[in-house]
């Protein structure tokens, strides 16, 4: 359960919205933290891109008014029917205390309320921090890849939110 003094709000899809969240996005992960501001622009751009023209989900945790954690998700698959969650990070000084689990919760229930039936996120393999809480919060493992962008293995996950139908 996220402490009181957390607040979860959606965000918009614009740069001045986004800008706070790539930053905190390059302070959650060490390999991102030296970034330039070209770098960060660079990724401004693509989340922008990836979210144009989608049905997208933006979320942000807010103590006071500083962003702690965000999550950023589109709507995908042939009828629609997915939710893929695509980045996702919480600060390093506000860990452990279910922030992470408080914004798939949220995001869950929003896809389930639109009539999404599946999530699917993509982890590497040596994140264990993002492989457990992912597993604990009902994802199964449903295959792996690799990307052409670094080494190791990319886990592939996906969550049922409602039964099937099956065919009579
Ligand atoms: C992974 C991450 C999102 C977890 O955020 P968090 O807010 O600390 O996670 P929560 O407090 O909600 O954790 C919920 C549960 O997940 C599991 N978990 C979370 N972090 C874990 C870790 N580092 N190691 C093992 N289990 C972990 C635990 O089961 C935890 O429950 P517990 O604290 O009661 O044991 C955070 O460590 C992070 O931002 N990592 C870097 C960003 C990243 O890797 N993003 C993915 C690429 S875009």
């Amino acid at each position: 359960m996220t402490p009181e003094r957390y607040c979860i709000r959606e965000v918009a899809v614009d740069d001045e919205q986004l800008r706070p969240l790539i930053d905190l996005h390059h302070e959650c992960l060490p390999s991102r933290q030296y970034a330039t501001p070209e770098q960060k622009a660079g990724l401004l751009a693509e989340v922008r891109a990836g979210l144009a023209g989608r049905e997208s989900l933006v979320l942000a945790t807010f103590d006071a008014e500083r962003v702690v954690a965000y999550k950023i998700a589109y709507r995908t698959g042939n009828r629609h029917e997915i939710l893929y969650s695509w980045l996702g990070g919480v600060h390093p000084h506000h860990r452990r205390k279910g922030l992470a689990r408080a914004l798939i919760r949220a995001q869950h229930a929003w896809a389930h309320e639109h009539g999404i039936t599946h999530v699917e996120t993509h982890t590497w393999g040596d994140n264990p921090g993002m492989l457990i809480l992912n597993l604990h919060e009902g994802f199964s493992i449903v295959g792996v890849t690799s990307g052409p962008d670094r080494p190791g293995v990319r886990v592939i996950l996906r969550k049922a939110l409602s039964a099937p139908v099956l065919p009579r």
